[in-house]
């Protein structure tokens, strides 16, 4: 069985990425820190998979709106991804955190990660600059 190819992202993906994201932002459950995030993830097959921050009263309860987006992929049966838009109101293009980017790693290594404020400033990112000398799978090994 040969690996799936790596798909290549162009301009227009990330557009339509990136307008994916900002509608999850939109969607966002964020009372507590006010701080709206959205996330957008295009998998190898073509398919978009939206997340969005969920906080809660409980506050470690909450979850980012990257590892939404992971969660609705994975229950949609697609695991494997080529490319992460984020959308927030900052002041600067926000990275993911360090829960979300060890979450991402598992299924996309080499993802590439684009993020955007609200008045059109980005970033962009790949996941294993942003995650070096990751704990994945294959780190499970044993004898
Ligand atoms: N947040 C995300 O959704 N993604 C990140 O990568 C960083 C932080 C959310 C969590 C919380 O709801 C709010 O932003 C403030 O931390």
């Amino acid at each position: 069985m040969s690996a799936e190819p790596e798909k290549r992202v162009n301009s227009a993906d990330w557009t339509m990425l990136l307008e994916r994201a900002r509608g999850a932002m939109g969607r966002a459950y964020a009372p507590y820190s006010g701080f709206r995030v959205g996330a957008a993830l295009l998998a190898t097959d073509g398919s978009v998979h939206e997340g969005c921050n969920v906080e809660n009263a409980s506050y470690p309860a909450g979850i980012c709106a990257e590892r939404s987006a992971v969660s609705a992929a994975v229950a949609a049966g697609v695991r494997s991804f080529a490319a992460l838009s984020i959308a927030t109101e900052a002041e600067t293009p926000t990275p993911p955190c360090g829960i979300c980017r060890q979450v991402l790693m598992e299924f996309a290594p080499g993802l590439a990660v684009l993020s955007v404020t609200s008045i059109g400033q980005e970033a962009r990112w790949s996941l294993s600059d942003l995650l070096p000398e990751a704990f994945t799978p294959t780190s499970l090994r044993h004898r």
